[in-house]
């Protein structure tokens, strides 16, 4: 993704998000139209798990990348897709990777904890916990979306019955506020050991970011050690941000950009109201590719207009 456009980031997702915000009115338009120029080589990492599991000719790599956003473009209008976030596994690079990677794998004659990818869309995560080892029926996944799961499938083309993971359509928000009845979620109530939730919570306001999280928290195993980990946009300070974006996604127009403090608080107000405690590790970061001051435009958490650094929070939520 082109890094040459304005230097205002207000909501793009992921590590290469668009600077400025998503024209409502070009939203429908061509991905390539929005996103800058098409992915011309995919990294490594994203190379190894596309072959792996699509087997696929090299020279069909590129053409079968753009016919796959091109198609969930489509259904889900957003930046994770028009960016080609969608092909990047990043579970990898988390620090708590390798103690998942232990967890989920057992070896002794016990079963392995289970894990659930939440708001997995393709599902990329999910295939490289597979990738390094972690049964296959170990892995879960959640999403609000059909459609971008069933996109996982065809851009991995692992849909028969025998590789399909076991996953949770639905939306989080009205299982966890009990609008949803029944609901997919129901099935998944206390079941996990490990949520990884990537670029996940801040697609919402801070209030709703902490109602997913106590929704989060109704799905894993009511105990010490359960854990929830992954990264999202953030900011330093932290700020909410006044998004254009597509109007298919209006539920998304005010997202809360986390520093570690205010991650930590959010943590704290969730134990409060689930009667649970938690510890916190954040930790927030400008990557390398941001080599300039990325602003982010928005009220700070006295509700005062300003602008913040942009950047990335990494953190990992342990039950005590
Ligand atoms: C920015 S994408 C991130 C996808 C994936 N985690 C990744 O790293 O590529 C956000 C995902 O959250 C899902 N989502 C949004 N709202 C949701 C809700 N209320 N309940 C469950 N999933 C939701 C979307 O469908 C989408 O797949």
């Amino acid at each position: 993704m082109s890094e040459n456009d304005s230097k205002t980031q207000n909501g793009g997702e992921g590590k290469g998000e668009a600077k400025g915000s998503l024209p409502a009115q070009q939203s429908q338009s061509e991905p390539e139209n929005i996103w800058g120029d098409p992915i011309t080589k995919l990294k490594p990492e994203a190379h190894v798990l596309l072959v792996h599991f699509a087997k696929i000719p090299e020279e069909e790599i590129i053409p079968h990348v753009l016919a796959t956003r091109e198609k969930a473009w489509k259904v889900c209008p957003y930046g994770c897709i028009g960016k080609f976030l969608f092909v990047d596994p990043t579970i990898q690079n988390h620090s708590y990777y390798k103690p998942v990677l232990e967890r989920t794998k057992k070896s002794n004659g016990e079963e392995g904890d289970m894990i659930l990818d939440l708001g997995c869309g393709f599902g990329q995560n999910m295939r490289q916990l597979v990738l390094d080892g972690v049964p296959r029926d170990r892995v879960f996944g959640a999403d609000i979306s059909e459609d971008l799961i069933n996109c996982g499938y065809d851009y991995f083309k692992d849909g028969n019955a025998d590789t399909r993971f076991m996953s949770f359509i639905g939306d989080l928000l009205k299982w966890g506020s009990g609008e949803e009845k029944p609901s997919a979620y129901d099935m998944a109530k206390e079941q996990f050991d490990i949520i990884y939730t990537a670029i996940f919570y801040h697609l919402w306001s801070y209030d709703v970011q902490k109602s997913a999280c106590i929704a989060t928290v109704k799905l894993l195993k009511p105990k010490a050690g359960s854990t929830v980990f992954g990264w999202q946009l953030g900011a330093e300070p932290a700020r909410e941000v006044v998004r254009g974006i597509d109007e298919r996604r209006k539920e998304h127009g005010v997202m809360f950009r986390h520093d570690e403090g205010s991650w930590e608080k959010l943590w704290r107000e969730v134990g409060k109201e689930t009667g649970t405690e938690w510890r916190v590790e954040a930790d927030f970061h400008v990557p390398e590719m941001y080599k300039e001051h990325i602003s982010v435009k928005g009220r700070d958490a006295e509700g005062k207009e300003g602008e913040s650094r942009g950047g990335i929070l990494w953190y990992c939520v342990t039950r005590l």
